[in-house]
């Protein structure tokens, strides 16, 4: 019997792993700009964590986390999402007496379980960017910028969205408004909202049934409920946008399925993933650090779906995917071979990505593999350039080819070589 992978757990092969490695280096490029630092926080963790943040009465504590007992029946549960853990890291290690403000990244596996499908997996990878101890509006448009470069720099186009789901101050009003609301329809509800009414009533605003969403149009808007220091902390971060030339646009109903959010929330959408519309998303969550045993101070972040900017970017052919090689070292006859050998060493200890045939394979068939392998340069040592003392460069993409002169001291020739073609990078 094959053992086969999990449903909704994938392999990322090869041929994908270009774009992963240029979304991952774009982003800590960008990430670094806004002085932010990575931490790597562990993949398991006590499932109180994710309780006590993401809270009891989510679709993620209720029905997706992989949670199991250990040895000892201490219950774990495979992290859903990285604020928790990043937090809890945060608080463990005190950070915040080293820097008053934290700016923290993690780049990993989360796990939930799921309905896969295209864009949602069980095992997907989030960037996850998190600022702790400042709770300037202004600072909220920063990390939204922050995003927005980013997925700017990738060449992929999202809509920003933005709310504000107020603080434990103003919100019990909206709620308040909201079930009066509820209740006057209470005979229309599917059997979730029903549920949720009394569970966790702002998640009804993101139930994904037609029926329900027509008649949610007319529902209270939460920002129509801000406190004054509420209302004006949203004014601020829409200030804040316009300064930086961020497009947004409100949406009454962005609640987000965890609960630890206070005041701003924001997604960025696409309509080019069917369901699976948020290439990422985030908010704010002052309280959540003094909850998981910290210090009162607030925080913001955002997180970011890798697979689903995979797919956008498969779909919008935002190539430039990294070639897989510099130099693809062909060499025809027993001498040859030898000295390519040799100088694909030296030429990679001078930093080039190197590939060669090691098995004697015709010069045409080598020449074949040359232009598969996406290399941008071909090096040819054959055994007329041989006895000339020379070698033949292929430039594979322009299809022209020019001779350099070899010399004794391979070293110094790679180091010549490595000059000459890194000018075009
Ligand atoms: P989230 O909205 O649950 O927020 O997830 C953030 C992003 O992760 C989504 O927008 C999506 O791109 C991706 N994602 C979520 N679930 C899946 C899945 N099953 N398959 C593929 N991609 C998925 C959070 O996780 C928060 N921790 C974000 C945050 C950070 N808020 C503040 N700081």
């Amino acid at each position: 019997m094959n053992v086969k992978a999990l449903k909704g757990f994938k392999d990322i092969l090869p041929d994908e792993v270009g774009y992963w490695q240029r979304i991952e280096r774009t982003a800590r490029d960008v990430f670094h700009r806004f002085g932010f630092a990575e931490i790597k926080v562990p993949i398991l963790e006590k499932t109180e964590l994710f309780v006590r943040s993401i809270g009891e009465a989510t679709d993620i504590v209720e029905k997706e986390m992989y949670t199991f007992l250990d040895r000892n029946e201490v219950s774990l549960t495979m992290r859903p999402e990285g604020t928790a853990p990043v937090l809890r890291a945060f608080v463990e290690h005190s950070l915040h007496t080293l820097q008053p403000v934290q700016r923290l990244y993690t780049i990993g596996p989360m796990f939930r379980y799921e309905r896969p499908q295209k864009g949602r997996l069980r095992q997907f990878h989030q960037l996850s960017a998190e600022v702790l101890g400042a709770d300037q509006p202004r600072l909220d448009a920063e990390v939204m910028a922050m995003a927005w470069m980013l997925l700017s720099e990738l060449g992929v186009r999202v809509s920003l969205e933005i709310n504000s789901l107020g603080c434990p101050a103003c919100r019990p009003s909206f709620k308040e408004a909201l079930l009066a609301f509820l209740a006057e329809r209470a005979a229309d509800l599917c059997e979730d909202c029903t549920r949720r009414r009394d569970s966790n009533p702002l998640r009804v605003l993101d139930c994904k049934s037609s029926n329900c969403q027509a008649q949610y149009v007319d529902a209270p808007a939460i920002t129509d409920y801000l406190c004054g220091a509420c209302a004006d902390h949203f004014a601020g971060v829409e200030q804040g946008l316009g300064l930086l030339d961020i497009p947004f646009r409100r949406n009454k109903f962005m609640v987000r399925g965890l609960d630890y959010y206070t005041r701003t929330t924001f997604e960025l959408v696409t309509d080019q993933l069917g369901a699976q519309s948020a290439v990422g998303a985030g908010g704010r969550y002052d309280g959540l650090v003094e909850k998981l045993g910290g210090p009162s101070l607030p925080g913001i972040g955002f997180g970011m779906g890798i697979e689903r900017l995979v797919l956008l970017l498969q779909a919008q052919a935002a190539t430039s995917v990294e070639p897989s090689a510099d130099i693809f070292l062909v060499a025809l006859g027993e001498a040859a071979q030898e000295l390519g050998f040799r100088l694909a060493q030296s030429l990679r200890l001078q930093g080039l990505r190197v590939l060669l045939d090691l098995a004697g394979r015709s010069m045409k068939s080598q020449m074949k593999q040359a232009g598969r392998s996406g290399a941008r340069f071909a090096l040819i040592i054959g055994e007329e350039e041989l006895n000339k003392g020379q070698v033949g460069l292929r430039d594979m993409g322009a299809g022209t080819q020019s001779d350099l002169p070899l010399t004794e001291d391979l070293k110094e020739w790679a180091k010549a070589l490595a000059g000459k073609i890194s000018g075009g990078r």
